[in-house]
């Protein structure tokens, strides 16, 4: 199969890449390169430096099996004060790869999307069926592309699988709370400035588990339209992770914080993800967290 992944030169789109390469299936990025790095999209992946949001995408579409959707702004904190660029990026995006798809005849199409969607949950773990009442525009802007799959699905024929992830760390990804940390800590040893109250609490996943996560949805969805959560059945505080990454650099920082209880506007204080539904499709996380951790230290530190 031809398979076109967007934002195939970003943290999890290159993982992405490289395991449907790795599974035999030709491969094509579409990337403009705004976070993703060239140098991260694999080699035997032809590559297309090209935007979603204004460029013409027929050319990669052509014969196309599947579409894996994971160019978009990602960043929660951003979306507050740069709305409209998440809404463009995000929302015109995905519309714009959803269209391109329709003209090439593309049956299958596979959109990234995240826990943001459930906003404050107060059932946890969280299953798909809770309302979705984002509370940030970066989770608003995905709910908005999980309807428009969902419209294509039913309209066009297009079957299309949502993927609801929770934070997903691992090498290459340069965002999140890990990496802001870890940063941080290399710039003063001795201190480090946690946002919020370091109480929020929320499940990781690492990238090879939420890679396994996307194809055994892709495979084992049966009906027209499906969202899977896909997480991990433990959550951690801020607190717990700073410790972690500061031992795993060999440091005991003095922590401080910024103080009220969500590190940003939009920040979800509690995410937790029943993902019994997508386990029943044969997925389950193989990495710890603590073992996914030292794995993406010793990446940090290897750079
Ligand atoms: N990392 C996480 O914790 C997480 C959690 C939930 C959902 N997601 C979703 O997974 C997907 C991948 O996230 P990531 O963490 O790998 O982010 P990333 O920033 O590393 O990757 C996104 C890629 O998309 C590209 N891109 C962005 N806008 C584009 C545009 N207009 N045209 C073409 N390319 C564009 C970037 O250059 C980058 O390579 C995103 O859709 C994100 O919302 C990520």
């Amino acid at each position: 199969m031809k398979a076109v992944v967007t934002g195939g030169a970003g943290f999890i789109g290159s993982h992405l890449a490289e395991e449907l390469l790795r599974q035999g299936n030709e491969v094509a990025i579409i990337d403009n390169l705004v976070s993703g790095s060239p140098g991260d999209a694999p080699k035997k992946a032809e590559f297309a430096k090209k935007d979603i949001v204004r460029d013409d995408l027929s050319n990669e579409m052509e014969g196309a099996g599947a579409v894996f959707h994971f160019a978009a702004d990602p960043d929660v904190r951003s979306s507050a004060t740069g709305s409209e660029a998440t809404f463009n990026n995000n929302v015109v995006g995905t519309f714009r790869v959803l269209e391109a798809c329709r003209k090439a005849g593309v049956k299958r199409f596979v959109l990234a999307s995240t826990s943001a969607v459930y906003g404050d949950a107060s059932v946890i773990p969280t299953p798909e069926t809770y309302p979705c009442m984002p509370i940030s525009n970066y989770g608003a802007s995905k709910l908005a592309c999980e309807a428009y799959a969902s419209s294509y699905a039913h309209t066009y024929g297009i079957k299309s699988t949502v993927l609801r992830f929770a934070n997903v760390f691992g090498p290459r990804s340069n965002h999140g709370v890990m990496f802001d940390f870890y940063q941080k800590l290399k710039r003063d040893p001795k201190k480090l400035e946690i946002l919020g109250n370091g109480k929020q609490e929320k499940s990781y996943f690492y990238v090879s588990d939420c890679v396994s996560a996307t194809m055994s949805a892709f495979r084992g969805q049966k009906a027209a339209f499906e969202a899977y959560n896909a997480g991990t059945r433990d959550k951690h505080t801020a607190d717990e992770i700073a410790r972690l990454v500061g031992s795993e650099m060999g440091l005991s920082p003095e922590f401080t914080y910024t103080g009220g209880d969500r590190g940003w506007a939009g920040d979800v204080r509690l995410m937790l993800l029943d993902c019994s539904k997508l386990e029943k499709t044969g997925w389950s996380a193989k990495i710890g967290f603590e073992q996914g951790m030292k794995l993406y230290v010793d990446w940090l530190r290897s750079r």
